[in-house]
């Protein structure tokens, strides 16, 4: 049986527990469903000099691409914050079929370019 949407994001929430995030003291965790039915993980992980923190979502991708994943190959991707803008854009590049996030006490699922209308390509 496939992970439902709210079961990936019940593995997001688990994983925001490992987040490295003393500077903002806000922890957010994201969980990939990749198409084979692996699950990838990942944790915003800040740093003394700010603009270098890295993004739960980000984290997450950039594991699955080191373990093969390319643009294509990612279904879904839940995670505890609505995502900024930036990883939206990384979101939109690997064609995530959909993005689940709580908003306003709801569970949003959206499309990559539902998040990102207009959006830059090459
Ligand atoms: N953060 C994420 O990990 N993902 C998002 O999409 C929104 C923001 C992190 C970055 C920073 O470590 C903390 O949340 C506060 O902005």
């Amino acid at each position: 049986m496939p992970l439902t949407d709210e079961e990936l994001l019940a593995r997001a929430e688990r994983a925001a527990g490992s987040a490295y995030a003393p500077y903002s003291n806000f922890n957010v965790g994201a969980a990939l469903l990749l198409r084979n039915g692996d699950v990838v993980t990942g944790v915003n992980v800040e740093n003394a000099s700010y603009p270098l923190g890295m993004c739960a979502e980000r984290c997450a991708l950039a594991r699955a691409v080191a373990e093969g994943a390319r643009p294509g190959g990612v279904e879904a991707l839940a995670v505890t914050a609505s995502p900024c803008g930036g990883c939206r854009q990384w979101l939109l590049e690997f064609g995530v079929d959909r993005i689940a996030f709580m908003h306003d006490g709801e569970l949003r699922v959206r499309a990559p370019a539902d998040l990102l209308p207009d959006s830059f390509i090459l």
